[in-house]
């Protein structure tokens, strides 16, 4: 094809986003699909990219930059850790109830959403980094596939939360329970004002690459890494006033212990806190047979108008894909 004319990123960025906006649903899959079959985005995104040094194009926008930072974040910590994602000192608890009690040991693999989105999640499976079925008795043809989670959110469900639902965090507080690799922490700093941003982590090995992220991205301004137990923490919790709890405990502490946590949370975390949980505080408490839910959360109605396809920098953001995330205000 013979170019003619070429445009700018931010041009380019407009058309892309008017064609997906003049799409069906369906139409939209199919030409993200087309684009990613043909197009190949991974070669275009190396050429930003020289080690740890970004090459912004003189064109590109807040947004784009914004994004490279989270993703050239993703690429420091995944020299780190391996591709499974999980530190040594990382003690996983299979959970014995709800929705997760079949991701035992066995059957399970972890790849790390943050560090690895669902493209590139496709090309490890397409290249055998990550193998995604097993023999479950080696004599036959009795094949099964792995549980696939992450212990991280992904990029884009950071940005649904601080981009298309929170309404403007200026001179508020943000605490993440089990800031973990530190996305939501890294993601709060770069797409919102909020004063003070707090990850509560028990893991040390984990607050250690969260303090070096961190240095190097100078974000210390505003971010405040604390290795604690959450329990241990009463004062951060009841001066929050956004909490993102991303299923911290259901891996990491045994299902007594969950209880109790959670009684620790209802009994500090102040009336008008936004509460953003994944999976469900109706779930989590059904499952752990807590019976005080619609007592103590009302749902949180965002200010914002969301739309149902967003282009934010490089970012597809589909609400239809975060469902599983909850927002509520605390009665
Ligand atoms: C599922 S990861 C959450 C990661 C991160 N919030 C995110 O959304 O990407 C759970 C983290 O919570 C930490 N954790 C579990 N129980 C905790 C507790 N009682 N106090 C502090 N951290 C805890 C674990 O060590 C783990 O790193």
């Amino acid at each position: 094809m013979e170019i003619v004319d070429s445009i700018s990123i931010d041009n380019a960025i407009q058309t892309f986003t008017s064609i997906m906006c003049s799409l069906s649903v369906t139409d939209k899959n199919a030409f993200l699909s087309y684009i990613a079959d043909n197009w190949k985005p991974e070669k275009i995104k190396s050429q930003h990219f020289t080690g740890n040094t970004l090459q912004a194009s003189p064109n590109s926008t807040l947004e784009n930059k914004q994004v490279n930072v989270m993703k050239m974040i993703a690429n420091d910590i995944k020299k780190r850790i391996p591709i499974d994602g999980t530190f040594p000192s990382e003690k996983i608890l299979p959970p014995t109830i709800g929705e997760n009690s079949d991701c035992d040991k066995e059957s399970t693999k972890h790849v790390d959403a943050f560090l690895y989105d669902n493209r590139e999640l496709d090309e490890l499976i397409e290249n055998e980094k990550v193998i995604t079925i097993y023999c479950a008795d080696c004599l036959s043809e009795n094949v099964r596939q792995y549980n696939i989670i992450s212990h991280s959110l992904s990029l884009s469900s950071v940005l649904y939360i601080f981009h298309s639902i929170l309404p403007s965090l200026e001179g508020k507080c943000v605490l993440d329970i089990g800031s973990r690799l530190g996305p939501v922490l890294y993601g709060a700093h770069v797409f919102t004002s909020a004063e003070k941003i707090i990850g509560v982590e028990m893991n040390e090995e984990c607050c250690q690459l969260q303090r070096d992220i961190i240095n190097k991205y100078n974000m210390n301004d505003r971010i405040k890494i604390v290795n604690k137990r959450i329990e241990e923490c009463p004062e951060i919790v009841q001066t929050s006033d956004v909490i993102i709890v991303n299923n911290p405990f259901e891996f990491y502490v045994s299902e007594s212990v969950h209880k109790e946590i959670w009684k620790f949370l209802i009994s500090n975390i102040q009336s008008r806190t936004i509460l953003v949980t994944k999976p469900s505080i109706e779930t989590i408490f059904k499952n752990l047979k807590i019976d005080s839910a619609n007592k103590w959360v009302k749902f949180y109605k965002s200010e914002k108008t969301v739309d149902e396809f967003e282009i934010y920098g490089s970012v597809a953001l589909e609400p239809v894909e975060h469902e599983d995330i909850k927002f509520y205000e605390v009665i």
